[in-house]
């Protein structure tokens, strides 16, 4: 039996979904794609004719909605009426770490998914193929099978009966360049049972996806090789991190170690850019999965190696912030901090997990006043992150104002955040930050001033012509 795929539904219409469909719309103007979602302020925003107001910020993502939008791609909150027409459905819903319960800290919570499975055994009609696009604990699909399947026996008198295929597609995108990844995927897979399902698939990537980068696997595979996937990457800045402390300890350069064992083409060079430590809303949720996995089977030794990875990861931020507070004289109480990025990495306005979060926490625990800077991430989501209302902008730059101590300023100016400041702490490697003028912005710190520069993006060379003190990840000549 071949399937005709004519309409998709996906469910969830977040930073995976939304620019997924739009890339799936733009590449197969023949198919029908609905994105769906609980949240109505994000379907709103995702049909706002403003297009700078769209829910995510993905470069190139704008081009595709405003090419495809009400032609082939629609978003809204119709979830029901939508997936009664759809051939194929998406579920790309969140997974976060479950906070309560059975192996809380680590497990994913699926009552995301399980709540699509049964959306889609009320609703479905004729024969559906599910597709699981989240990221999941290996056996899912058992779980979202066996849902779809009881309820069919429920209605075994219906003369519509369904019936229902279940597939893995993982996503491998990454944020910032996610429309490219999608354009120009490393691969795609697709994990399954039933081979007829599996080509339906694979025949809409096909659309531009060359065939040998489509590979098909058993489902448990598919679902183990995406935990795996980001389990590697993270591993790998977990790695170079720790070798950074090791570099600044003993007078050795990681951009210099970093390049001599990226050359070696069976260790390669890409990921392995030492940094304030991984962020992003994957890597530490699919490693933490992977450690509850392995000791669900038994398996502690390999649960402990790779919680090791976000271990690091943590202690790794936690010394940028003591180191930082050292060098400032071992107090940080009511000085005038300047932070330039929030977010998690360049070109997104996504901050979940970002190294900027431990960091500057940090930092208002030992009483700092912050000046945030991001081209992206709004004020408020830095609110809801920190904990802490943004302090009441204030034009003075008091360093001796204690009272202040402890609070924090959005700024979009660069003057306003350098002016008075005893530091400049770098946290997201924004193209913008390369380019600042530092002999203007020198005139503005307090002296002794310190620029602390965590992606290696800022020129250390003039930065110290400037008479500045400059720290830089990994460097052991800091
Ligand atoms: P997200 O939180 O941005 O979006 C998920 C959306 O699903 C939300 O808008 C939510 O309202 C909606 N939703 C939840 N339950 C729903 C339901 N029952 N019906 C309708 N809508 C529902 O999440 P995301 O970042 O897009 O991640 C989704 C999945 O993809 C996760 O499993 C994640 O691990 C995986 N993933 C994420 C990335 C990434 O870069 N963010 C990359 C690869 C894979
Ligand atoms: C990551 C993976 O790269 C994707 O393949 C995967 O699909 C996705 O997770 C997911 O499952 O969510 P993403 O989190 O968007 O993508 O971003 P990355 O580029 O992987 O960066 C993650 C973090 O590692 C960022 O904080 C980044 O600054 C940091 N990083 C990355 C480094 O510190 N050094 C590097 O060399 C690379």
């Amino acid at each position: 039996m071949t399937f005709s795929i004519k309409n998709i539904c996906c469910i969830g219409a977040g930073y995976v979904g939304g620019p997924t469909m739009a890339v799936i719309a733009n590449k197969c103007p023949h198919l029908n794609i609905e994105v769906v979602d609980l949240n109505e302020e994000r379907i709103k925003n995702w049909n706002n004719n403003d297009l700078s107001k769209l829910p995510i910020y993905e470069p190139g993502l704008s081009e595709i909605i405003k090419k495809c939008r009400d032609k082939n791609l629609f978003f809204s909150n119709a979830i029901q009426e939508k997936i009664e027409n759809a051939d194929m459905v998406f579920i790309s819903v969140n997974t976060p770490t479950k906070t309560k319960g059975f192996g809380a800290g680590k497990a994913s919570d699926l009552k995301w998914v399980e709540a699509c499975a049964r959306q889609v055994a009320n609703y479905s009609k004729g024969h559906t193929i599910v597709v699981e696009k989240s990221t999941l604990p290996v056996r899912t699909a058992e779980v979202i099978k066996s849902i779809l399947l009881e309820n069919n026996k429920i209605n075994k008198d219906d003369s519509t009966k369904r019936t229902f295929d279940v597939l893995s597609n993982p996503e491998f995108l990454s944020e910032g360049t996610a429309i490219k990844d999608l354009n120009e995927p490393d691969r795609v897979l697709i994990g399954g049972e039933n081979e007829e399902a599996m080509e339906a698939l694979s025949i809409i990537y096909k659309h531009w996806v060359p065939e040998n980068k489509i590979l098909k696997t058993n489902i448990w595979s598919s679902e183990l090789a995406k935990l795996t996937s980001n389990a590697f990457l993270a591993q790998r800045i977990s790695s170079i991190n720790s070798i950074s402390a090791i570099c600044e300890a003993t007078g050795a350069d990681i951009r210099e170690v970093t390049r001599a064992i990226g050359s070696d083409t069976r260790i390669g060079s890409k990921f392995l850019d030492s940094g304030p430590g991984f962020g992003g809303s994957c890597f530490k949720k699919d490693i933490l999965n992977l450690v509850y996995l392995s000791s669900f089977f038994g398996l502690e030794e390999v649960a402990s190696f790779w919680e090791s990875v976000v271990e690091l990861n943590n202690w790794h931020q936690h010394r940028i912030s003591k180191l930082i507070v050292n060098k400032l004289f071992g107090t940080v109480r009511g000085k005038k901090i300047f932070i330039l990025g929030f977010a998690f990495k360049a070109n997104t306005n996504d901050t979940r997990e970002s190294a900027a979060i431990n960091i500057c926490k940090d930092l208002l625990e030992e009483g700092a006043i912050l000046y945030i800077h991001d081209p992206k991430v709004e004020p408020n989501q830095i609110t809801k992150d920190i904990k802490l209302q943004q302090s009441l902008q204030s034009n003075e730059s008091d360093n001796t104002n204690y009272l202040s101590e402890s609070s924090w300023y959005y700024t979009q100016d660069f003057n306003e955040g350098a002016e008075g400041a005893d530091a400049i702490v770098v946290l997201t490697e924004w193209e913008e930050y390369r380019l600042l003028d530092w002999s203007k912005i020198s005139k503005k710190l307090r002296k002794p001033a310190w620029i602390f520069d965590s992606r290696s993006i800022i020129p250390t060379e003039v930065i110290k012509s400037l008479e500045l003190n400059v720290w830089r990840i990994g460097d052991g000549l800091n």
